[in-house]
Formats: structure tokens, C-alpha cells, sequence
């Protein structure tokens, strides 16, 4: 499994549209094949980035999604905040998930 991390940074006066944004998500990638999980992630210091926190199968299951019709209308919206509601670029991180653990289930260590 891989999770994939979007570090998004929001010009803190715009948070609230930044969060708006997703209040109403297309909510097309919950059906992709391969997709696990998704989490967005808001900072409890206002200087640090939301981070959009996706969990994929596998990272083609990941790329699959994002040259998908579902990822362009996921995002259709997106293009409508102003430049200044944003503080720079976002960073994307593709990490390999090797261990986890859940409250209750017993889970193993991935090779
Ligand atoms: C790099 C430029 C990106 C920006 C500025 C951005 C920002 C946004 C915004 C504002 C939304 C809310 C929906 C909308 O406004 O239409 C959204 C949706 C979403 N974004 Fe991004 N995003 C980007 C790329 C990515 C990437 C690479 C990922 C991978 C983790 C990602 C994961 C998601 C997910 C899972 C949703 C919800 C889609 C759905 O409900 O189907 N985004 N994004």
C-alpha cells in the first residue's frame, strides 16, 4: 500500500473557501479502483500546510486516478480560488506504507 500526500499551502485568510472546497467534493475518487482512503488534514498552526493524506493499493493505482476524467472533475473547482489563497506550490509526497497498526485489529508488516 502507498499513501500520497498533497502539502497544500493556504494563505491562512482563506482557509474557511480552501475548506469549503471540499465540503462538497466530487467524491468520485471514493470509487476508483485500488483506492483505500483519503483524510484531509488541516494544521493546528495556521503557518503550517493542509495536507490532502490519500491511501492507494498500489502507485498505479495513484496514476491511474490522476489521468482519470474523475481526478479532472475532482478538481474542477479548485482553479476558482484566487492565486493569493494560496502561499506557494504544492508538494507532493509518494510514500510506501510498511507498518501500521489500528485501534482493535491485529495488522501485519508489509515485505
Ligand atoms: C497540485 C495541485 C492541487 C491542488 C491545488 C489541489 C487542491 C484541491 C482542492 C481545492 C480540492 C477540492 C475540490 C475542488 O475544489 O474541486 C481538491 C480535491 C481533492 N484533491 Fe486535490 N489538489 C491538487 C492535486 C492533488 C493531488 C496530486 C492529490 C493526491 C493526493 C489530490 C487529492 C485530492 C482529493 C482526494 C480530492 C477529493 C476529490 C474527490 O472527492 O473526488 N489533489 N484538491
Amino acid at each position: 500500500m502507498i499513501s500520497v500526500m498533497n502539502r497544500i499551502p493556504v494563505n491562512p485568510e482563506f482557509a474557511q473557501d480552501f475548506e469549503e472546497r471540499f465540503k462538497d467534493r466530487a467524491a468520485l475518487v471514493d470509487g476508483m479502483d485500488g483506492f483505500v482512503a483519503f483524510r484531509l488534514l488541516r494544521p493546528t498552526k495556521p503557518e503550517d500546510p493542509y495536507i490532502v493524506m490519500t491511501f492507494w493499493e498500489s502507485q498505479a493505482h495513484f496514476e491511474a486516478w490522476t489521468q482519470s476524467d474523475e481526478f479532472k472533475e475532482g478538481h474542477a473547482r479548485a482553479g476558482r480560488l484566487p492565486r493569493e489563497a494560496f502561499l506557494g506550490h504544492p508538494k507532493i509526497e509518494v510514500m510506501e506504507i510498511i507498518q501500521e497498526a489500528v485501534a482493535g485489529q491485529i495488522l501485519g508488516s508489509a515485505s
